[in-house]
């Protein structure tokens, strides 16, 4: 059985379209945790293009299942998760011209670095968690890091193309959910993923949570919040 973490991102891009106070990601993440979700997540982006400030303290507030954080390994928001103390963070790569993430984290590039911002985390209480492809150089190098879970991107194999890719892509990151795990990871996934795509997962005992806003949002529009996490919680249990 594998737990859901509903991604309010969107919600927020919503509201932003407007810059006024609706839609609110704050009662979308309450009315998630009513429909069974079992964690709440938000990406306080450097450019608070969605998510604001003021939406990751009101979480931490009214949160009662689990906060995960994603953020950039920058100065400015290392100091704002350190003082909000989320009960996770998420480090992903983030580029000011992208519409979404695009990319797991390249580790290995500033394995010092990273190693350092860990322990920082770790320090506070917090829970660390690398967004990584599947790639098992990347996944060693957060072992080595030091984190409680790594997050696997899904989003290569959501965007496939054809069922030759996504199959390809789909062993990738089956492999890799195994090899974390055989490290000791706990193992996350997400990325693109929908209420089609995410079946074939049920195929990966290894992956225990999955992190899902776009789809869910969207679904939304059509049958309501509540009922878009409840079919998504359904799905995940399920595994
Ligand atoms: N995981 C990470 C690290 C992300 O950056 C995102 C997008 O914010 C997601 C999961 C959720 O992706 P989606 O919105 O496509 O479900």
């Amino acid at each position: 059985m594998a737990r859901l973490a509903v991604n309010v991102d969107h919600v927020a891009t919503v509201r932003e379209a407007r810059r006024i106070n609706e839609p609110d990601p704050v009662i979308a993440a309450g009315i998630a945790e009513i429909a069974g979700a079992d964690g709440i997540i938000c990406h306080l982006r450097e450019d608070r293009r969605h998510v604001k400030e003021r939406d990751l303290w009101l979480l931490r507030k009214i949160v009662k299942t689990k906060l995960n954080m994603e953020m950039a390994a920058v100065e400015e928001i290392i100091r704002i998760a350190l003082d909000v103390k989320p009960d996770v963070v998420t480090f992903v790569p983030e580029r000011r011209e992208e519409i979404t993430t695009e990319g797991g984290l390249n580790v290995l590039a500033k394995l010092d670095y990273y190693k350092e911002v860990v322990k920082r985390m770790k320090d506070a209480g917090i829970k660390v968690s690398f967004f990584v492809d599947p790639d098992p150089e990347q996944i060693k190098a957060a072992k080595e890091c030091g984190v409680d879970i790594v997050e696997i991107h899904t989003g290569h194999y959501a965007e496939a193309k054809t069922e030759e890719e996504a199959d390809e892509r789909f062993l990738q990151i089956k492999r890799s959910a195994e090899f974390a795990s055989s490290l000791g990871l706990k193992v996350s996934a997400g990325h693109g993923l929908n209420y089609v795509n995410i079946k074939r997962f049920r195929e990966i005992p290894h992956i225990e949570e999955y992190s899902i806003g776009h789809s869910i949002v969207a679904r939304a529009i059509y049958v309501g919040f509540e009922m878009a996490v409840r079919e998504m919680v359904e799905l995940v249990r399920d595994f």
